[in-house]
């Protein structure tokens, strides 16, 4: 192997995806988002009309398609099929929809299989909800990001304004909680800290007090 597998899981908004970019930089691993994978798949579902509950639709999608990443400087570019949706995919119809999709089973089968081949050899971070629980149960790191949601919602509705998008803070706290609600009560490997994970409150601290924070757990395993 080539490096550790680092997993890193937590609700909605918590930093998983900035800090686990950093720590993958630090260490020179590979990065994967794996909430990438689901959206990819959402959007695909929601640009062909197909009905969020038409199970086997969706599941023939997750089966033919093929999602592939790309480094970029400030992260990954994400495609499907070749086409590149980087952006696409974090549009807000995605994001209000991911949960359902990311609930079926043959999704998150075919998905976590393509996960583990990737995290196979190592030097990787690899961030999403199931990954210290599920996809990677032998990762010699496991960190599980939370923070409150009301800070969850603030740092999103920043993200956004950058964006230019004026979604309301209320509105963006709704939307967090109805995510991580769906997250944590679907049947098949919900979102939850394993029992080995290191939990940290990132509600105060600053990004680079988090990463110093993971650095020191990945150093600890070399
Ligand atoms: O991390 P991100 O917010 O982009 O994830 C989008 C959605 O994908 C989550 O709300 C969840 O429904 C799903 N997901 C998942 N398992 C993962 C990563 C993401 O179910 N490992």
């Amino acid at each position: 192997k080539n490096g550790l597998q680092v997993a890193i899981d937590g609700p909605a908004s918590a930093g998983k995806s900035t800090v686990a970019k950093l720590v993958a930089k630090q260490f020179n691993y590979v990065y994967c988002d794996t909430g990438a994978m689901y959206r990819a798949i959402t959007l695909k579902a929601l640009q062909a009309g197909v009905s969020l509950d038409n199970v086997d639709e969706i599941s023939k999608i997750v089966k033919s398609s093929k999602i592939t990443f790309a480094p970029s400087n400030d992260g990954q570019r994400v495609f499907i099929d070749g086409d590149e949706i980087t952006q696409e995919i974090r549009q807000e119809d995605v994001t209000n929809s991911v949960s359902a999709v990311a609930a079926i089973a043959d999704v998150r089968k075919e998905l976590s299989d393509q996960q583990k081949q990737i995290a196979l050899n190592g030097g990787i971070v690899m961030d999403g909800r199931d990954i210290g629980s599920t996809v990677l149960p032998d990762a010699e790191v496991k960190i599980f990001l939370v923070a409150s949601v009301e800070e969850r919602a603030q740092r999103r509705y920043k993200e956004n304004i950058q964006k230019g998008i004026n979604t309301p803070l209320d509105e963006l706290q709704l939307e967090i909680e109805a995510r991580d609600y769906k997250d944590s009560h679907r049947k098949i490997s919900p979102l939850t800290k394993a029992k080995d994970a290191i939990e940290i409150d990132t509600t105060s601290l600053s990004i680079e007090e988090v990463v110093s924070e993971i650095a020191k757990v990945v150093k600890n395993k070399l």
